[in-house]
């Protein structure tokens, strides 16, 4: 393993003709897309491939998404494409959607962790895409964390989970979606989302005339339970804070969250609440969901504000609930695995 200082660079033409050479040779590269930060390498190389499960601790059985440049890329990855992943790519690409199609035999085994089929996404940011037209090559890469972190929404974070593991880092911002790609199974003839993210299950219904979302979405994986998605046997990221979520009436949430607080408080906990702007909490430490009216902003803003209350030493945290419209059930869903889904109605 690479234990030399990781290079971060600011995505100029020049480092990403720099990126796109390591990730020829081989090499890893994060890189910004508009969801979170991914962890680079080419995706016809099992060796390379095999590097990243290494770099992120990743177990091998969790498959990774291929990113290309552009549709024409697809035809050699997959064995078909049905019709609803047609209206889906039409509609919502590029962007922030992975949809899992039947895998043609180039796809190395360890990129589908053995499974007959492969997700593909071709992603938004103008970065992403040049990086990939750049190296020649479809591009595996999942979240750019270390397994058990928060995905990473800046170059920093990706800094601080791979320093010394990779040679390299393109620095394009902070990411604007800020949740991961929602993962959609498009074998069948009503997609699936597997996991929610920026293209909703009402965006999907509006392409496709129908949708299905995957019952483990808003739910604990109970034992004995069988996912459609490796990933989501695993364990997601929690917070080392006791993380508890409010949901119901405005006023009725800001007092139970305020309540809480103080009892916490007197007992000796660390306690921060993450609450959107226009909340008033009296003083009691808060990190910013941005603003109630947008959204958007909490998806933005979830993963560096989990970083931040590990950072900040806190041992519970208590979270305003976001509504499941749009992008909330993706924000619901992630916070919700945070909070092991200690969800309180009041
Ligand atoms: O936004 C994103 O999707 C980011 C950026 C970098 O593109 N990538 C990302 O990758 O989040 P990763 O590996 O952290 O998450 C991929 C998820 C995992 O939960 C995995 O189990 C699921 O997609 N997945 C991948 N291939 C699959 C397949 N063939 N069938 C079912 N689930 C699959
Ligand atoms: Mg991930």
């Amino acid at each position: 393993m690479n234990k030399t200082e990781t290079i971060v660079k600011p995505a100029t033409p020049e480092a990403i003709r720099e990126a796109a050479k390591i990730l020829r040779e081989g090499g890893l590269v994060g890189m910004p897309t508009e969801t979170v930060y991914g962890l680079g390498a080419n995706a016809l190389d099992s060796a390379a491939v095999l590097r990243i499960f290494e770099a992120k601790g990743r177990p091998a059985d969790n498959p990774l998404i291929v990113h290309v440049s552009c549709v024409e890329e697809i035809p050699p990855l997959v064995r078909e494409i049905p019709q609803a992943a047609r209206r889906l790519m039409e509609a919502y690409w590029p962007g922030p959607m992975t949809l899992i199609l039947p895998k043609a035999d180039c796809i190395p085994a360890e990129v589908s962790a053995g499974l007959d089929t492969v997700g593909i996404r071709l992603p938004a940011s103008e970065t992403a895409r040049a990086l990939i037209r750049e190296a020649g090559c479809p591009i595996a890469a999942p979240s750019a964390n270390r397994s058990g972190k928060p995905s990473p929404t800046t170059a920093q974070h990706v800094y601080e989970d791979m320093n010394g593991r990779i040679p390299m880092i393109l620095d394009g911002g902070a990411c604007e979606v800020g949740v991961e790609s929602s993962v959609i199974d498009a074998t069948g003839e009503i997609p699936v989302i597997l996991r929610p993210g920026g293209i909703t299950p009402e965006m999907v219904e509006a392409a496709c005339g129908a949708v299905r979302v995957d019952e483990h979405v808003m739910s604990p994986l109970a034992e004995g339970d069988i996912v459609r998605s490796p990933g989501m046997k695993y364990k997601h990221y929690a917070p080392t804070a006791r993380t508890i979520i409010y949901e119901g009436e405005r006023e009725h949430v800001i007092a139970a969250i305020c309540a809480r607080y103080d009892q916490a408080a007197a007992a000796g906990e660390r306690v921060a609440i993450l609450g959107f702007d226009e909340h008033d909490f009296g003083g009691r430490t808060r990190i910013s969901l941005g603003s109630a009216e947008n959204p958007q902003d909490a998806a933005a803003r979830l993963f560096a504000a989990l970083r931040e209350l590990d950072e900040m030493g806190e041992t519970m945290a208590l979270c305003e609930a976001v509504g499941l419209e749009g992008i909330g059930l993706a924000v619901m869903n992630r916070m919700g695995r945070a909070a092991a889904f200690d969800i309180r109605r009041v």
